[in-house]
């Protein structure tokens, strides 16, 4: 039975391929025609050093000049040695493009258009290939705006292993994807789309974990929950969901649901509009302080606009404590996203 291993190279797009127990994860990206970097083959050189971010593996044989002992105790290992021996998902230290690959590309036909309020619309796919889509709950595709020769990029808000596929879009005046989905979009239409790219993707939980979604910065985070939901873990999990009028909130009757079943889930809101009908008025910040942070023992992630991740980076410094795991990922309505990994 063999193990689906995730390379994710430096440019955000990440490939699946299918690795035995018994073969190398070289090996088997040989055979998918995806050359990572490598040159000894032997455990010698280090060239294909890369860093595992979660999975269990067999490191193999190999030289402390390839991979010290505490490179290996960080995560890092070395893919022309290494077997998994569970699904892996790699940090490949090279671009797509150097390993002779790129991202897939998927059609799909519209399957659902569902106008929350009048600032944010979430629509479904069914995509041709599902079997062939693989993807981490957080990462994001490319997805061509019907009509248009303009593409835009959202997260799924759907999990992996879910058969329909999931987006939410903030809807702005003049937007490619807002103008669509608005005006024109209907059950039925076909849709292309690129991917999945991006690092923010949800990492094994060793730790108590704080999920900051900003607006429909709230998608990777559903995705992630729908993971936990399917796989539980053994830590707290807190999700602070931050938004600018009331009519931006949307799920939080999903968010009431994995409270349900994912234990150690609990979730808060706020709405930073003074009028809101909210319990909590104001920013995420107001909310965050050293016991959400678990004194700095909890990996954080958070997805929002750049204002809204910039704020929540000065405020955490400023509470002194620094995260185990700080990952973010700003996005605007019409830009491509930036994905970063980082201390606070
Ligand atoms: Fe030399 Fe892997 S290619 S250590």
């Amino acid at each position: 039975m063999p193990f689906q291993v995730a390379l994710n190279f430096e440019d955000g797009i990440t490939r699946f391929i299918e690795c035995r127990p018994d073969e190398t994860v070289a090996e088997a990206s040989y055979k998918a025609r995806i050359n990572i970097p490598l040159d000894c083959r032997d455990g010698a050189c280090g060239t294909c050093k890369s860093l595992c971010d979660s999975g269990r593996y067999d490191g193999g044989d190999y030289i402390d000049e390839a991979l010290t002992e505490d490179e290996a105790a960080l995560g890092y290992c070395l893919p022309c040695q290494m077997t998994p021996q569970s699904d892996l998902v790699l940090r490949i230290p090279s671009s797509s493009a150097a390993a002779r690959t790129a991202a897939a590309t998927h059609t799909a036909t519209v399957a659902g258009i569902k106008h929350h309020s009048p600032t944010t619309v979430e629509f479904t796919l069914d995509v041709d290939d599902r079997e062939a889509l693989d993807f981490l709950p957080g990462q994001y595709v490319n997805v061509a705006v019907p009509g248009t020769d303009q593409a835009r990029s959202y997260s799924f808000s759907s999990g992996p292993n879910q058969q329909q596929t999931s987006f939410l879009v903030r809807i702005v005046e003049g937007g490619a994807m807002s103008g669509y989905l608005t005006e024109r979009a209907a059950v039925g239409d076909r849709i292309e789309f690129t991917g999945p790219m991006g690092s923010f993707y949800l990492r094994e939980l060793t730790r108590p974990a704080l999920l900051l979604a900003g607006g429909t910065g709230l998608a990777p985070l559903l995705s992630m929950l729908e993971r936990l939901a399917q796989k539980p873990v053994a830590h707290p999990v807190h999700l602070l969901y931050g938004v600018t009028t009331d009519q931006d909130l949307v799920h939080l009757d999903t968010l009431e649901d994995y409270a349900e079943v994912i234990p150690g889930f609990t979730f808060d809101h706020c709405v930073a509009d003074p009028s809101s009908s909210a319990r909590n008025k104001g920013f995420v910040t107001g909310l965050i302080d050293s016991g959400t942070l678990h004194d700095g023992d909890v990996d954080v992630y958070l997805c929002g606009p750049p204002a809204m991740v910039e704020a929540v980076r000065g405020h955490i410094t400023s509470l002194g404590v620094t995260p185990a795991s700080f990952h973010y990922e700003k996005f605007t309505p019409a830009a491509a996203r930036e994905t970063v990994e980082a201390a606070a």
